[in-house]
This record gives structure tokens, sequence and C-alpha cells, in this order.
């Protein structure tokens, strides 16, 4: 019998697949012709058992090499596409940390993908219903756009590496905090118009504190999710003689201040970069604030106030709080070491804390911000932990307690121009359970809040009064002046 031709060639460059049975093939000789093509021939016994396993030979044989084959090239696209992602990442500026490859089969149960899923979701959500309310549209369709530029780009990630996933996230949180400075700013517009009121940067002229708007999540703080405890801000002077950014993280056991950064623009800090970073090394607790570009906290271990000159992170002054309680008695409810809490409005310097004396109801001094002393003193009936926090605005105490994981309330407030006090309910929404430093700036009448690691602002609104600015052009233009993305870096050019 004469095998086919095909066969014998594949038999001729596979001789290791029949390493069992050598004596199989017979015989073989090679031929050469006119036109140089070799010409292989192999004699096989006339026994057809004995071709029959040959030909299942074969076929297992190409079945063998197709699967070969088909790893190869998948072998070949994942390397393409980690090729495609590092280019990616250059582009993006970003030098990623390197991940265990073990992750990335299990990236989709993982929370910080599902997080970021639903974030994309929210935004895209929020661009939605912000287009259909009409206005700011040319923005808007750029945001859109590039919120659907993420999501694609989330979607060809789920099946490549994580690399760039810090890549991504660093974006989205930029394009969230765009859309939250665009709904703000609506916000803004359709308040100031239902209640006539638009506050000139750092004025009083309004009937108190009316409502909070809904909390706006900025950025994770820079050092991570696991520095749960501290403080940020803006000077809470009411000219501030800079527009700085501070933030300050509490290291990771939520007592010892150690480290802050500085940063001028909003952009900086959304991207952070061009930050100053400074060591402290020797403050307590999230109490903190910063003072016409002083920072005012407690010194560890003390109750001695401390005064850091933030131009080049110097101690001018330290000088005890005569009966202040210290060392984590009488802090807010679930944010220990809060001793000492500073605050800054629109009328100077205070600190909030309490003494033996005042059985750990909370007391307010007012400070000279130059020698620390202090000029005067107003006690309150509320217990200090059982608040979870207060500040200070325009010469009114507000205090803070929880109602749910979800949901805070400013209960109470005392007023030291007339020294007297009552309760109110505004209510708060936080994202993450414990707010911790709670900041007041009265330049741009907004709270900066660290809530369990994340930068947050709320807006506060007020009520009108009758001394209420009347000229609602001059009034406007300032309001317009102190949005951060209008009015800080005006001259650069947008990013893309
Ligand atoms: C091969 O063997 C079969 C019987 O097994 C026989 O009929 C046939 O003639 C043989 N062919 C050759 C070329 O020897
Ligand atoms: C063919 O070869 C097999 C295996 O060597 C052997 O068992 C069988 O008897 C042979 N058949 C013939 C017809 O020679
Ligand atoms: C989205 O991606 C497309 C294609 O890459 C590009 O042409 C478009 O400009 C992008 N849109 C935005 C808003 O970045
Ligand atoms: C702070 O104290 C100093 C020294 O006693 C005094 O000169 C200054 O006027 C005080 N500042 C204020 C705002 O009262």
């Amino acid at each position: 019998m004469q095998p086919s031709s095909s066969l014998l060639v594949k038999l001729l460059w596979l001789p290791l697949v029949l390493p069992g049975q050598p004596q199989l093939v017979r015989s073989m000789s090679n031929l050469v012709d006119e036109s140089g093509i070799c010409h292989c021939v192999v004699f096989l016994p006339n026994n057809s058992t004995l071709l029959q396993q040959l030909e299942q030979l074969q076929s297992a044989v190409q079945k063998l090499a197709g699967k070969y084959e088909q790893l190869m090239s998948r072998a070949n696209d994942y390397a393409r596409a980690i090729e495609e992602q590092d280019n990616q990442v250059l582009e993006m500026n970003h030098i990623p940390e390197f991940r265990n490859p073990s992750t990335v089969a299990s990236r989709d149960e993982s929370p910080a993908f599902n997080l970021l899923r639903v974030e994309l979701e929210g935004v895209q959500r929020l661009a939605s219903q912000l287009n259909v309310k009409g206005g700011a549209a040319d923005l808007l369709h750029q945001l859109q756009g590039k919120v659907t530029n993420a999501s694609l780009t989330l979607k060809l990630l789920a099946d490549t590496e994580q690399r760039s996933f810090n890549a991504l996230q660093q974006e989205v949180d930029v394009l969230e905090g765009q859309l939250s400075q665009c709904e703000r700013e609506k916000e803004q517009d359709q308040a100031s118009r239902d209640s006539g009121l638009s506050l000139a940067p750092g004025s009083c002229a309004h009937g108190g504190l009316q409502k909070v708007s809904r909390p706006f999540v900025l950025k994770l703080n820079w050092r991570g999710i696991s520095y749960k405890a501290g403080a940020w801000g803006r000077d809470s002077a009411p000219k501030p003689a800079s527009s700085l950014y501070w933030v300050a993280p509490l290291r990771a056991d939520g007592r010892y201040f150690d480290f802050y950064r500085l940063y001028k623009f909003y952009d900086d800090l959304m991207l952070l970069k061009n930050y100053e970073q400074w060591k402290m090394g020797y403050g307590d607790g999230s109490g903190n604030t910063v003072y016409n570009n002083f920072m005012y906290f407690n010194y560890y271990g003390t109750n001695d106030m401390a005064k850091v000159d933030l131009s080049s992170n110097t101690l001018v002054l330290r000088r005890p709080l005569p009966g202040a309680t210290y060392n984590n008695r009488f802090s807010y409810a679930s944010v220990p070491w809060t001793g000492l809490n500073f605050a800054g409005d629109e009328e100077g310097l205070w600190v909030i804390y309490a003494t033996e004396h005042s059985k750990g109801n909370l007391v307010i001094s007012r400070l000279n911000a130059s020698t620390l002393e202090v000029e005067k003193t107003w006690h309150t009936s509320q217990y200090k932990p059982g608040l979870s926090g207060a500040f200070m605005a325009c010469g009114v105490l507000y205090a803070l307690r929880s109602l749910s994981t979800r949901q805070e309330e400013i209960f109470y407030a005392f007023d030291t121009t007339t020294g007297q006090e009552h309760t109110l309910s505004i209510l708060l929404d936080k994202m993450l359970e414990t707010l911790h430093g709670i900041n007041y700036c009265p330049w741009d009448h907004k709270l900066y809040v660290y809530n369990d690691g994340f930068l947050v602002t709320y807006d506060l609104i007020f009520l009108t009064t009758k001394y209420q600015l009347p000229i609602r052009a001059a009034a406007k233009r300032l309001s317009g002046a102190h949005a951060p993305q209008k009015s800080i870096r005006p001259s650069r050019p947008s990013r893309p």
C-alpha cells in the first residue's frame, strides 16, 4: 500500500512523537529532483492495524499543534496589551506601583474595582441629570464625553492588567471634582436666586445658619485609606493672606500629627502635585486650624497651644491653655485626642475645649492670635464627649452630634455676641462614619471636613437679614471670585 504524501511529510517533521515504536517505520530514503526539491518517502509495512494507529497518532499530533498555536497567539495578545497599557500609563505620566498579578483574576470582585464602577455610574448619572436641568451645556457636554471615555477605558481595563487602575482612579477623581464644582456653582446660583442672598467673602451679613449642602467628596488624603484621622481646610481668617489648602492626616494611630502638606491651587490638591510637605512632629490630635498663615494646634501630650509659621514651618509660640483638659480627657465622641479644638471665623481665632471645673462641658475662649492669650471665655451647657464636633462661624458656635453612620445633625448653637444658646436641627449627610477635623472658611463659607481619610466640603447656606448687602451686582462679582475653578488659575490653560 502506498501511503499518502501529506502523512509522510508530517511524520518526517515530527519524528519525536513516535519514541516508543521505532520499528514502526521500516525504512526511508531521500530524493532530490531536478528543481532541487527534496522528496521524502517512507515505506510502511502492509498492515492495516498499524496504519490505523499511525493515523490516530497523526490526528493527535494535529490537535496538540493547534492547541499550541492558540496558546502562543493568546500569549502574544497578552504581551501586546501589556505594552499598550505601559504606553498609556506613560502618557498619563504616572508611575504605577507593582501589583501582584494574582490579584488580577479577582479584580472584578475587588471592592476598589466595584467602587470605581459605582463612582463612574454616579458621575454619569450626575452628568445626565445636570444636562436635563439645562445650562452650562458646553462644559457638561465635554464632561460627559470625558466620563464616557473613562468608562470605555475601564471596560478595556477589565480584560487587561491592573496597573493603570490608579491612574484611572485619579482621572475619575478629577472628573468627579469638576462635576461637583459645576453642580455646586449651579446650586449656589439656585440658592442665591431662591433666597436672594449672595454673601461676599468673609461677610457676616446674614441671619445665621439655615442649612448645609450635601457633601462634596474631593479626594482621599495623600497618605491613603488607613489614615482615617486628620484635618484639612483653607485659611480661616476672613481676609486671608493666601488661598492655600492645607492637609494634615494624623499618623495611623489617630493621634500623632507628624506631617502636613500645603497646596496653592485646587487643581494641585486634586492631582497631588506642586505641594510643600513639612514635618511637624509635635502635634496632638485633629483639632488644628490655620489662621492668617499660622497653624494652631495642641502641643503633644500637654495642654499647650502651639503656633507654627507656615511659610517656614517654625514653631513661633507655645503657651498653656489654663484649665484645659488634654491627653484624651473629654474628647469629642468617637474622635479621640481632641482636647484642644482650634477654630477660625470672621470674628477671630477661638479654642474650644473642656475643663475639670466645667465638668466636661464645652468651653469657648477667644484668643489673641498674636500672643495666644485668652481674651474672653464662655461656658456652654453641652457635655463635650456627647458632641461629635463643633465649629465657629460669625462668632456663633455650632455643635454637631451623630444621628447614624450616614447622618449628622447641627443641633446646638451658642452666640458669643449675646451669650445665648439655642437648639436647631440642620442635617448633614456623610459618606463615612466619623467627621474628624471640621474647619470653617469664612472666605468661601464652606466647611472643610476630614471624613475617615476623605477630604470633603459642605457649603453653608445662611438666612437673610435686613442687613443683607443690597448691591446685587457687586455681591455677584465677589461671590464668583471665590469659586476655586474660576478664580484660582484664571491664566492657566484648562486641563485636557
Ligand atoms: C497487503 O495485504 C493484503 C492482505 O492483508 C493483500 O490483499 C494485499 O495484496 C497486500 N498488498 C501489498 C502491496 O503487499
Ligand atoms: C499487524 O501488526 C499488528 C501489530 O504489530 C499485529 O498484531 C497484526 O497481527 C498484524 N496484522 C497482519 C495482518 O499482519
Ligand atoms: C473620547 O475619545 C475619542 C476617541 O478616542 C476622542 O476623539 C474624543 O475627543 C474623546 N473625548 C473626550 C471628551 O476626551
Ligand atoms: C494682642 O495682644 C497684643 C499684646 O498684648 C496687643 O498689642 C494686640 O493689640 C492684641 N491684639 C488684638 C487683636 O487684640
